[in-house]
């Protein structure tokens, strides 16, 4: 038996024959781009966050890069953030002209250490870019707190953390904009790329709309500078589809973790803890181990996939490394990154691949 970390094609014939259909409407309605599918795929998506703006656009990557230019972000300013993300969160604020501050995690939960965001703020901080790693959530609370007191924007990166609730509200509703990936193997995954920017500010919504489409107005003249950034119909018809399923997948999703809560009883083996007020949606299951090349051999030979989210830090890949003047040292970050590996979860595992997942890791000794 091998258990896959992504497997789309097991929950497919779920929604199927609607899927199909969707394609088809689309097809046949001559209108491709920003039409009625994208209207009521972002209606849908905004009231299942809470927010009163959804932009939809072509991806995680343009929703943080969009953001940050809506917010004025660019040569010269600084914006803090963890180095222990996918390379996008990055790339989105070089893309602006930024610089990032990489800044270290706390040990107990691997997210934004609030400490050491203080620590770094100086007179270039423009803004905050919390990340929802894994499902898991920032303390958004302390981010906005601190965000105020030094009039900073604030940007989610919810790329990895759809359905997760931080005090009973969705992450995404509480910085200037949440930016949603749905890559195919996010938790709310399209056949394709897409991605989408919530917010509650009109202004902002109604620049970023512009935005994401050349900065037109409706008389297709640039107002202001922008992009092409525009979610395709195809896609928003197809998330519509998978956003009124979401719920029931996401339970799937939390049942596994259940299994591992309960089942992983290996004293080699520990994980993250999750904050406090954080209800996460396990867009991965991370655990932590000293031994971790040993248990991607043991896995392998039973063949369990897994993960690593992320091996290298940001500010130790080649393509950023010149972006820190000074050796810059984040000591549990890159501890962090030596231990961490992500088990098998998704809507279709079962729990017969999740109990033998854990009998798997309960076995495991060096
Ligand atoms: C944390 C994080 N931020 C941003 C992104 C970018 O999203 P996309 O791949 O849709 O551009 C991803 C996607 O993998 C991600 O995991």
């Amino acid at each position: 038996m091998s258990i896959k970390t992504f497997d789309y094609l097991k929950s497919l014939p779920e929604i199927e024959h609607k899927i199909l259909d969707a394609i088809s409407r689309v097809l046949h309605s001559n209108q491709l781009i920003l039409g009625p599918e994208t209207d009521l795929f972002e209606q849908k998506f905004a009231q299942y966050v809470g927010a009163k703006h959804c932009i939809g656009v072509t991806s995680g990557t343009t929703a943080l890069h969009l953001s940050l230019l809506a917010l004025g972000i660019g040569a010269g300013d600084e914006v803090i953030t963890v180095s222990n993300t996918c390379t996008p969160t990055i790339a989105a604020i070089r893309l602006c002209g930024a610089n990032p501050v990489f800044i270290d995690i706390s040990d107990d939960d691997l997210m934004m250490d609030i400490t050491q965001l203080k620590m770094n703020i100086n007179e270039r901080t423009r803004c905050i870019l919390p990340v929802h790693l894994w499902g898991s959530c920032v303390n958004m609370s302390a981010i906005l707190e601190t965000a105020k007191a030094h009039n900073l924007a604030v940007i989610e990166d919810c790329a990895q953390a759809c359905g997760t609730t931080y005090r009973n509200q969705h992450v995404g509703t509480y910085g200037d904009t949440g930016c949603f990936s749905f890559y195919p193997t996010k938790n709310l995954g399209a056949y394709g790329d897409a991605g989408a920017i919530v917010t509650n500010d009109d202004q902002l919504a109604s620049r970023l709309r512009m935005m994401r489409t050349y900065g037109y107005d409706t008389s297709a003249v640039s107002q202001i500078e922008g992009m092409n950034a525009r979610i395709s119909e195809i896609q928003s018809a197809i998330l519509h589809i998978k956003l009124q399923v979401f719920d029931q997948w996401l339970e799937r999703r939390l049942g596994v973790s259940k299994i591992y809560n309960q089942g992983i009883s290996n004293h080699l083996i520990s994980s993250p803890q999750l904050p406090q007020d954080c209800v996460p949606s396990y867009h991965q299951y991370v655990i932590r181990c000293k031994y971790r090349d040993e248990l991607m051999d043991w896995l392998q030979s039973n063949n369990i996939a897994f993960g690593i989210h992320y091996p290298v830090p940001v500010h130790l890949m080649p393509a950023y490394s010149s972006l820190v003047s000074k050796p810059l040292k984040l000591p549990i970050t890159e501890q962090s990154c030596n231990e961490i590996l992500s088990l098998p979860i998704h809507e279709a595992l079962t729990s017969e691949e999740a109990k033998s997942v854990v009998g798997t890791l309960n076995q495991f000794n060096i």
